[in-house]
């Protein structure tokens, strides 16, 4: 399996997806976008380090490096496009809006999460800051299509759910910037207290993502097992002590060219509804679902 794959992400290399281009001036790369951001300087209990139970310390200071990626990013669409209303689809407890909404006090922020109990925190954590540009909504991404929103936003939102971002956006014809999390673990029915929380939830048909999505990785050869393999692949988070966000380690090689593939194919979907696409990486010790997706309309 692993030979197949290694020769379809080839073929797919061969053909400069995303990655190598440079595109009426947007840096099409795998440069590392980062904001300096005064942790101390915000609100009480916005900064993730020392807010979040989960995880410790470790996990607060990668979650600081993934929010200021969003920072910076955000500045630049920002500086580009007239900017009123962000939404974050996969709020959770809310580092990245309330971050956000702390550093653009004239934007108007909305976190979104199908989780009752992250909304409920992030309601007692907006309280305690004392912002008054963030609300907080208990919903599906797939249900939001009525929200007023001007930039998407998605961290680490699972599988398929940061597809639903993207083709919301795209149906809007409006920027997004999106850090993908996992995907063939949800499709294989891994994170069942998430499709429990989600049926709770659900009124619609769950809305089906072809793949792979772009026209270019299909014309090398990926059909949906061989593209379900790779991103099983690219879900890899190590084992025997290897750093699996090292592509020097011959463990970790295969599954870090198959990330980059799922994520330029995501990518390349954009580009095909005429999109501006970069992808970008975040700082090192952000954790290895460090691929950031940026695209603009191209009008
Ligand atoms: C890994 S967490 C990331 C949370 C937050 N963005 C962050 O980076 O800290 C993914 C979040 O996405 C939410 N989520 C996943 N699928 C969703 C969907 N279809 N609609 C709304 N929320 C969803 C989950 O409930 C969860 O809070």
């Amino acid at each position: 399996m692993r030979d197949e794959i290694g020769g379809l992400l080839d073929a797919f290399e061969a053909l400069e997806p995303l990655g190598m281009r440079m595109e009426d001036g947007w840096r099409v790369g795998a440069d590392e976008k980062v904001a300096l951001v005064d942790w101390p300087s915000l609100p009480p209990g916005v900064d993730p380090l020392g807010t979040n139970k989960k995880g410790g310390e470790a996990r607060g200071r990668r979650k600081r490096n993934q929010v200021a990626t969003f920072v910076a990013h955000l500045r630049d669409v920002i500086e580009a496009f007239d900017v009123n209303a962000v939404v974050d689809y996969g709020c959770g407890t809310g580092n990245t809006v309330l971050t956000l909404a702390s550093l653009f006090p004239d934007i108007r922020f909305t976190g979104v999460d199908l989780n009752e109990m992250s909304i409920r925190i992030l309601n007692e954590r907006i309280v305690a800051s004392g912002l008054n540009n963030v609300t907080a909504r208990v919903g599906l991404i797939e249900e939001c299509e009525d929200l007023y929103v001007d930039v998407a936003l998605a961290l680490h939102v699972c599988g398929e759910a940061t597809d639903f971002v993207m083709n919301q956006a795209i149906e809007k014809r409006i920027p997004f910037i999106v850090a993908p999390c996992c995907v063939g673990k949800v499709q294989e029915g891994g994170m069942r207290s998430l499709n429990r929380m989600r049926n709770d939830l659900i009124q619609l048909e769950k809305p089906t993502i072809e793949r792979p999505r772009s026209k270019l990785m299909r014309a090398t050869g990926f059909d949906f097992n061989s593209y379900m393999s790779a991103a099983t692949l690219a879900d890899w988070s190590g084992h025997q002590g290897v750093d699996p966000s090292n592509p020097d380690k011959p463990l970790a090689a295969l599954p870090r060219r198959a990330k980059s593939a799922i994520e330029a194919d995501r990518g390349e979907f954009a580009r095909q509804q005429s999109y501006r696409v970069s992808l970008h990486k975040m700082p090192a010790q952000s954790g290895i679902r460090d691929d950031v997706i940026v695209g603009i309309p191209h009008p």
